[in-house]
C-alpha cells in the first residue's frame, strides 16, 4: 500500500505543555547521541494528540530529535500505526480482516462500516466522526470477529453489534470494550469447563475491559494533562496526575455484563476509577498509552 502525506496540511503542530514535558522525558532515556531512537513514542504521542500525524508534526519531532526530515518521514511512512490523514473526531475504527475474524464476520463488520461511516477506508464520515480501515490480525482472535475502537477491543462482533456501538459513540457514549456477547474473556460461551476458581472474586470486566473502564480514556485524545510524568532517572518524582482529571461520568456496559454481580467484584487495586462520560472529557493516564500494534512490511 502506497503511503503518502495528506494533501492537506495544517499549518502548524506543537505538543502542549505536558505532551511536550514527557516528549523530553522520553528523550532523555537515550544517551547523548541516540536522541532519534525517540521517534516512534514522540510520533505517537503526536499522533495521540491530534489524532493523525500531520507533516508539521512529524517535522516538529524530527527537530527535536535532531533528525533530518526524510528520515522521520520515512519512519512515519513506513508504519501503517501512524494514521497519515485526518481520522474522525470521536474514533477510527480499526477492523481485523485476517483469518479468524473473517472466518467468523469481519465481512459484515466491514460492510456496516462501508455503509455507516465511509464507503472507503481511511475517509472521514459524512458529520467527520468515524473513520475505519482494516487490519491485520490484532491478537484477540479467541474472541473473533473484532475491532479496535480508539485504544481498546470491542470483541465478539456481529453486524448489528457494531452498529450499536457505532451509534452510541457518536452519541457521546463510550461503550465498555471486551467481549460483546457477554463473556467474560476467553473463555467458552457456556462459561469455564476448568480452572473455575478464578471465577470468584473476580472483577467486574476482564482486566483489560476493567483498566479501560476504571482509566476511561477509550477515545480520547491525550492531550497530556491527565497522565503523570515519570522520569524517576531525572530524579524528578512523579506528579500525581489523578486531582486533575476531569470528572467523568459512568461508561455504558455491554448488554450481558451489565448483569455480572457487583458484589463478587474484588475490590480495583487501581486507584480510584475514573469512568467514562463522553469521548471529549474521558480521562487518560500514561499506562494506557500502550505501545501501538504496528503491521509491518516484508522490509521487517
Ligand atoms: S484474526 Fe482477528 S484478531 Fe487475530
Amino acid at each position: 500500500m502506497l503511503r503518502r502525506l495528506h494533501p492537506v496540511q495544517p499549518d502548524s503542530f506543537a505538543f502542549t505543555p505536558a505532551n511536550l514535558e514527557w516528549a523530553k522525558g522520553q528523550i532523555s532515556k537515550y544517551p547523548e547521541g541516540r536522541q532519534a531512537s525517540a521517534i516512534i513514542p514522540l510520533l505517537w504521542r503526536a499522533q495521540e494528540q491530534e489524532g493523525w500525524l500531520t507533516r508539521k508534526a512529524i517535522e516538529c519531532v524530527a527537530d527535536m530529535l535532531g533528525m533530518a526530515y526524510i528520515r522521520a518521514l520515512e519512519v512515519a511512512t513506513f508504519y501503517f500505526m501512524f494514521q497519515l490523514q485526518p481520522v474522525g473526531s470521536v474514533a477510527h475504527i480499526q477492523i481485523c480482516g485476517t483469518t479468524s475474524c473473517m472466518i467468523c464476520g469481519a465481512e459484515e463488520l466491514i460492510a456496516v462500516c462501508k455503509e455507516l461511516i465511509a464507503p472507503a477506508p481511511h475517509s472521514l464520515s459524512a458529520d467527520g466522526k468515524f473513520s475505519w480501515e482494516e487490519v491485520e490480525c490484532m491478537g484477540a482472535c479467541a474472541n473473533a470477529p473484532m475491532a479496535q475502537i480508539g485504544k481498546d477491543y470491542y470483541e465478539d462482533l456481529t453486524a448489528a453489534k457494531l452498529r450499536d456501538l457505532i451509534a452510541r459513540f457518536s452519541k457521546g457514549e463510550v461503550p465498555v470494550p471486551g467481549p460483546q456477547n457477554g463473556r467474560y474473556a476467553a473463555e467458552p460461551l457456556s462459561g469455564l469447563t476448568s480452572l473455575k476458581e478464578f471465577e470468584s472474586g473476580r472483577q467486574q470486566y476482564n482486566a483489560s475491559a476493567q483498566l479501560a473502564v476504571d482509566i476511561g480514556d477509550t477515545v480520547k485524545r491525550i492531550d497530556g494533562t491527565e497522565v503523570p510524568i515519570l522520569t524517576p532517572w531525572l530524579g524528578k518524582a512523579a506528579k500525581p496526575a489523578a486531582a486533575a482529571r476531569p470528572k467523568a461520568a459512568k461508561a455504558a456496559a455491554p448488554e450481558k455484563a451489565e448483569a455480572a454481580p457487583k458484589a463478587a467484584a474484588k475490590p480495583a487495586a487501581k486507584p480510584a476509577a475514573k469512568k467514562a462520560a463522553t469521548p471529549e472529557t474521558a480521562p487518560a493516564t500514561e499506562k494506557k498509552t500502550r505501545a501501538p500494534r504496528a503491521k509491518k512490511t516484508e522490509k521487517e
